[in-house]
């Protein structure tokens, strides 16, 4: 289906599909938690039916993913970059706030885990960040040796088409 105009990135479209892509995301875990919990409180049946949903609520997630990230125009590099810029707000900004918030209430365990977590986010956006940078030079090791082949190739090319000449 073609769009009639083209969304840009602060259309309020966009930002429904990012809040159509969270609530699917969160009610794919949330299904699986509670699935883990029905399985511990014995109902094998409810777990079983609360997976079966969450597999269905991620083809959701995704369906609205693939009009947030189109593969069109996509690069590996790209895909790293955004989600370590993700890993970095919530490194630098969200879990900082949310720290701070949970202080002021009083909240120790939930200022524990925003804490924790702040630092879990920190450690994949440095995985993120050098798994960009060995793509970068595996890209330019590459460009270098597709350069060094095609010059090899040439020599090849004039070396044969002057052993036809003579
Ligand atoms: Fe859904
Ligand atoms: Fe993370």
């Amino acid at each position: 289906m073609k769009d009639t105009k083209e969304m840009t990135n602060n259309s309020q479209t966009i930002k429904n599909l990012e809040a159509a892509f969270a609530g699917e995301a969160m009610a794919n875990r949330k299904y699986l938690y509670f699935a883990k919990l029905a399985r511990e409180l014995g109902h094998e049946d409810v777990a079983a039916l609360f997976e079966d949903i969450a597999q269905q609520e991620t083809g959701h997630a995704f369906a609205h993913l693939q009009l947030l990230f189109p593969k069109d125009g996509m690069t590996v590099e790209k895909l790293l970059e955004l989600a370590r810029d993700g890993e970095l707000y919530e490194t630098n900004h969200m879990y900082p706030e949310f720290e701070q918030t949970a202080r002021q209430e009083g909240a120790e365990s939930a200022v524990a885990e925003f804490k924790e977590q702040a630092t879990e986010s920190a450690v994949h956006a440095t995985i993120f960040q050098k798994a960009a940078q060995r793509f970068k030079a595996l890209g330019k090791v590459e460009a270098l040796h597709a350069a060094e082949y095609a010059d090899a190739l040439k020599r090849v090319q004039q070396g044969m088409s002057l052993k036809t000449a003579s």
